[in-house]
């Protein structure tokens, strides 16, 4: 339900479809459009609002589809424009709305446009649609800048002419020129042509790293460390205020639709910095880093909260709350370690997992996020209890940072293992008995599958689809409500409308619970009125 005032996105919960690993439909053990249209039951089942689905344009998959080399039209693999079309229509008698993934910030090098500025001439228009520089140096033969791309190595690669192109990512995708006016024009045309095809809303890659400052100046950056660099006030290729004059002239196409149609951004971006991206005339919501990244720790938590909530709040937008997506180790493997926060940018492998203990965190964490005011979103695969699969064999790794990093980071690969639907052994009816899926799954997910959740009252998947139903009917947790309430240390508290409250016990005692309430939804055993260690409940005031 949607109105002008609580308009839909405000408290959507988005499922996010990566589209690779979802379901396949033709037995060529990729994901494809056809499989994720034979499961949008099972999503309407779950109780999301919203799908988004990470990027399905033709693409080399240099960067598993970030690397888009046509965004007019759907990768071969996936399907076609009209699978698409019939896709958004099927979804939309559903009740879901669909969000694609644009990537403004950069190409594939395979993209016509590149393809071209590699053949054009030093200095040509072809070439100012990208970022091409003499090198320094003697013939100019070392790099432009000192900057670092984010899976490894250099930001800049040299074109067989001498000169150098920028890629903050892998070389496989050049930066696109945000000053360059066609480029603008460009990106506005193809909202349109999908805003046309009937999807809701996008969400934008690398939002923050569009402007570059011109003079292109070195960061003076001594290793690896592209993603630390975020921190830096006035930083040449982050959170550059250049980028908010793009996202007004998004906001203006999307507005001149009659349906609400929605951005959210990826932005990493300083504490306080996000506010900025979603004032009225710009974007509507962004994804919360910070609540993904914080340690399973209340004081913490408490702290993510309230400055999501008051930050935002003061350009009128709602909060959002994530816990994983197709970048970061999944919260289950996260929530059984002995740091709970995601301490490095791309994995912090090689330390124990005690996956009873995280999953247990997991389902507190999920009544947590779920209970909170504004919209949420829930990485494929979390509803059903996965967990990271950090031991796929280095020949199948296909994440570029494990290239890029010669070896040493094994990338983003273990979080985007293709789901188990059905059965007792791989493929677990993600794709044909006889197909090999793109990435192996782990020979033991026969009781992680959709099938074995369904039957099993206290499964993941039935918490997630409890959850979700209560979010939705519920009138005590469809508003914007919310206030703490006194609770002891380690422990959280607080309410939402119509006296509904929900408790999250992260410390080691049993916690008592308030008196005079009934238990809406918990996430383990209660124990006679004690709430135990690292679980969480939804209450309601007799
Ligand atoms: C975003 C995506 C990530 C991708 C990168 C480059 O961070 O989430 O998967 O590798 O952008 O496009």
């Amino acid at each position: 339900m949607s109105t002008a005032h609580d308009p839909w996105w405000r408290s959507a919960v988005i499922y996010q479809v990566y589209i690779r690993s979802f379901a396949d439909g033709d037995g060529d053990g990729t994901g494809d459009i056809a499989g994720l249209r034979s499961r949008l039951q099972y999503l309407a089942y779950l109780g999301v609002d919203a799908i988004w689905i990470n990027p399905w344009y033709p693409s080399p998959l240099a960067d598993g589809g970030y690397d888009v080399s046509n965004f007019r039209d759907i990768h071969p693999t996936y399907g076609t424009l009209d699978e698409a079309r019939k896709l958004i229509t099927e979804a939309h008698e559903l009740g879901l709305r669909v969000i694609l993934d644009i990537v403004p910030n950069h190409t594939s090098d395979q993209h016509a446009w590149f393809q071209k500025a590699l053949a054009a001439a030093p200095g040509s228009p072809e070439r100012d649609r990208f970022i091409f520089r003499d090198g320094r140096g003697e013939n100019g033969s070392e790099p432009p800048n000192d900057w670092h791309a984010a899976f490894g190595g250099p930001t800049w690669t040299r074109t067989p002419d001498g000169q150098w192109y920028l890629h903050l990512f892998a070389p496989e995708q050049p930066d696109l020129n945000w000053d360059n006016p066609e480029v603008r024009a460009e990106f506005e045309s193809i909202l349109r042509f999908w805003f046309d095809l009937g999807v809701d809303g996008f969400r934008i890659d690398v939002a923050h790293g569009m402007v570059k400052d011109p003079a292109l100046p070195d960061l003076g950056l001594t290793e690896f460390s592209v993603i630390a660099g975020e921190d830096q006030e006035n930083h040449p290729h982050w959170d550059r205020d250049g980028v908010h004059d793009i996202f007004r002239s998004w906001r203006a196409v999307a507005d001149g639709y009659p349906d609400p149609l929605v951005f959210v951004a990826e932005a990493h971006v300083r504490p306080g910095r996000l506010a900025h991206y979603l004032r009225p005339d710009e974007l509507h919501t962004a994804f919360n880093f910070d609540f993904l990244k914080c340690a399973l720790e209340a004081d913490k938590l408490r702290e993510v909260i309230d400055r999501t909530i008051t930050d935002l709040a003061k350009v009128g937008a709602p909060a959002t709350w994530v816990l994983s997506n197709h970048d970061e180790t999944r919260h289950v493997t996260r929530y059984g370690r002995a740091h709970t926060g995601v301490t490095t940018p791309l994995r912090d492998r090689h330390h124990p997992s005690d996956l009873a203990l995280g999953t247990r965190r997991a389902r507190a964490a999920a009544l947590l996020m779920l209970a909170l005011p504004g919209s949420a979103y829930i990485y494929q695969g979390e509803e059903l209890g996965l967990y990271e699969v950090e031991d796929l064999p280095e020949s199948a790794l296909q994440d570029p940072t494990w290239e890029r990093s010669g070896h040493t980071v094994r990338g983003r690969d273990g979080c985007r293992v293709p789901l188990p639907w059905t059965g007792d052994t791989p493929p677990f009816g993600f794709s044909t008995a006889e197909a090999v899926p793109w990435l192996p799954q782990p020979e033991n997910w026969k009781s992680y599958t959709a099938e074995a959740n369904q039957a099993d009252r206290t499964s993941m998947l039935q918490l997630y689809r409890s959850a979700l139903r209560l979010r939705r009917t519920h009138p005590g947790l469809r508003g914007e409500d919310f206030r703490w309430l006194d609770s002891p240390d380690g422990t959280l508290l607080f309410e939402r409308g119509d006296g509904v409250s929900c408790a999250v016990n992260l410390s080691e005692q049993p916690l008592p619970l308030p008196e005079a309430c009934t238990v809406l939804l918990a996430s383990g055993p209660l124990d006679s009125g004690l709430l135990p260690a690292d679980t969480a409940v939804w209450l309601q005031q007799d």
